[in-house]
């Protein structure tokens, strides 16, 4: 009997996990272009970020306006570790422009230089993707 109430309660908890991934905070800034919702589509103004921790560049497939630049880079094998995260959240053109070594035209129009917020922005994404 024990063990049946067991099984019966995996769902659920699945189920709540789910719901209890509200948006961290230290994202709200990359809200106007980003969608931060698992399974949401992404918006025209950028990809859904979920999930893209550790993953090669362009993670979005249903997100076609990815710039020459990023494909550029996904070319050379550019993976969204902390440390490009960083540097590509402080200044995408400057990043972008390093990975591929020659400035192409990048699509990010947004700059977050201070280095508290970066941090927050990029664990907050951490965050994310334990939410797929
Ligand atoms: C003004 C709109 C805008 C804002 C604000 C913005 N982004 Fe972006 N972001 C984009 C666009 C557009 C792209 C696609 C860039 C390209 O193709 O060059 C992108 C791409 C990315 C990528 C690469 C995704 C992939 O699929 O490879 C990451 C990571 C990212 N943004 C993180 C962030 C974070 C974190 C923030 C907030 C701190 C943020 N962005 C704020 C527009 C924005």
């Amino acid at each position: 009997m024990a063990v049946v109430l067991l099984l019966s309660t995996v769902p659920v908890a699945a189920a709540s996990a789910q719901a209890d991934c509200p948006v961290p905070a230290s994202l709200n800034v990359c809200k106007t272009c980003h969608a931060l919702e698992p399974g949401k589509p992404s918006r025209p103004t950028g990809p859904n970020l979920v999930g893209v921790v550790n993953q090669p560049a362009m993670h979005s497939a249903d997100f076609t306006r990815y710039s020459v630049a990023m494909k550029a880079a996904q070319a050379k094998g550019l993976v969204w570790t902390e440390d490009n995260l960083m540097a590509y959240i402080a200044d995408p053109k400057a990043f972008l422009a390093s990975v591929n070594g020659e400035q192409l035209q990048n699509a990010m129009a947004f700059q977050l230089k201070d280095e508290a917020k970066r941090k927050a922005a990029v664990e907050g994404l951490e965050a994310l993707a334990a939410c797929q």
